[in-house]
């Protein structure tokens, strides 16, 4: 490929692109020592010393009863917690330590993460320890400067393909060896925005077909690219992007006996509405004390094999 945006993509359509089996356990962490105490990114400045603890906690357990009523109804097979350490006021955030992926003969691999911010880097190991305990091969990247994980790293649904946003967390250089390490094609796309600093905060995939973005993330060229892997790319507005996190949703791949189920920050109306018109139902939930730190639901859960 000449374009060095494609890393080890020898098919230019998502036709060509290898199947995918979507994950269907889901990680969590307790918010027990969840605080903003410093600005790790642009949403934080105004909000130190800001959350409300007994609030969060009430809105993450409305996360964890969301995923239970979906475990019940078949859309996920199980909710899995690492506990909380004093000291890690972000380890809620738990997309963000690492990136667990299926080999070609399904063996469960994860890259660790390496974090921008040392704080956030302490919370790593504690990953790597569920990772070994849940029979995942453990692994790092060894040249690349930083990488975070899922924060940054979002799989086309279905299809053995990532996209690897890179420009305020994660560097470019991880994406060479991680499409490498897990022989899996990347699309990368460089964030220009600050209010968008991970690719989750702009990058939605709601289907193998159907991708919602906020444009002002992104470079035109970067746009061009993903039209060749998406039919139809929804454009969302940059309030709701940014004041909600509309983008920040998790949407849960349907099963043959219920349709994909969103969940999402309340008052995106636009995008509940959009997700509504493509035959995906909503759970809206408050996540506004994590607002405060940068993150909403897509950031406070890791999909694990
Ligand atoms: N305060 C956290 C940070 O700045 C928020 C992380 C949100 N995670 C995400 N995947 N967008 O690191």
């Amino acid at each position: 490929m000449k374009n060095n945006n494609f890393i080890n993509c020898s098919a230019l359509s998502k036709k060509e692109l290898e199947n995918r089996i979507e994950p269907r356990k889901v990680l969590l962490c307790s918010p027990k020592y969840f605080q903003v105490i410093d600005a790790k990114n642009v949403h934080m400045g105004s909000n130190i010393g800001k959350t409300n603890p007994t609030k969060a906690y009430q809105q993450w357990e409305s996360l964890k009863a969301a995923y239970l009523k979906l475990k019940s109804r078949g859309l996920i097979d199980e909710i899995i917690e690492i506990d909380p350490i004093e000291g890690c006021e972000d380890m809620v955030f738990t997309a963000n330590q690492s990136f667990p992926w299926q080999n070609t003969h399904g063996g469960k691999i994860v890259v660790l993460s390496k974090m921008y911010h040392s704080s956030r880097a302490r919370e790593v190991p504690y990953f790597e320890t569920l990772y070994k305990n849940l029979g995942y091969s453990t692994t790092s990247l060894k040249n690349a400067q930083y990488f975070e994980g899922m924060g940054d790293t979002i799989p086309h649904p279905h299809k053995r393909l990532l996209y690897g946003g890179y420009g305020h967390r994660t560097t470019l250089d991880a994406y060479h060896e991680l499409s490498d390490l897990l022989e899996t094609p990347i699309l990368t796309l460089e964030l220009k925005e600050e209010k968008f600093y991970h690719l989750d905060t702009c990058f939605l995939p709601i289907n193998q077909d159907h991708l919602f973005i906020c444009k002002e993330a992104f470079s035109n060229e970067s746009i061009e690219h993903l039209s060749n892997f998406f039919k139809e790319i929804t454009i969302i507005p940059i309030e709701e992007a940014s004041q909600f996190f509309a983008l920040n949703a998790h949407v849960v791949p349907s099963t043959n006996e219920e349709k994909s189920v969103a969940i999402i920050q309340e008052g995106a109306n636009d995008t509940i509405q959009l997700l509504n018109k493509n035959n995906i139902e909503v759970i809206k939930l408050n996540t506004s004390e994590y607002i405060q730190s940068g993150g909403s639901v897509f950031c406070m859960k890791m999909m694990l094999y």
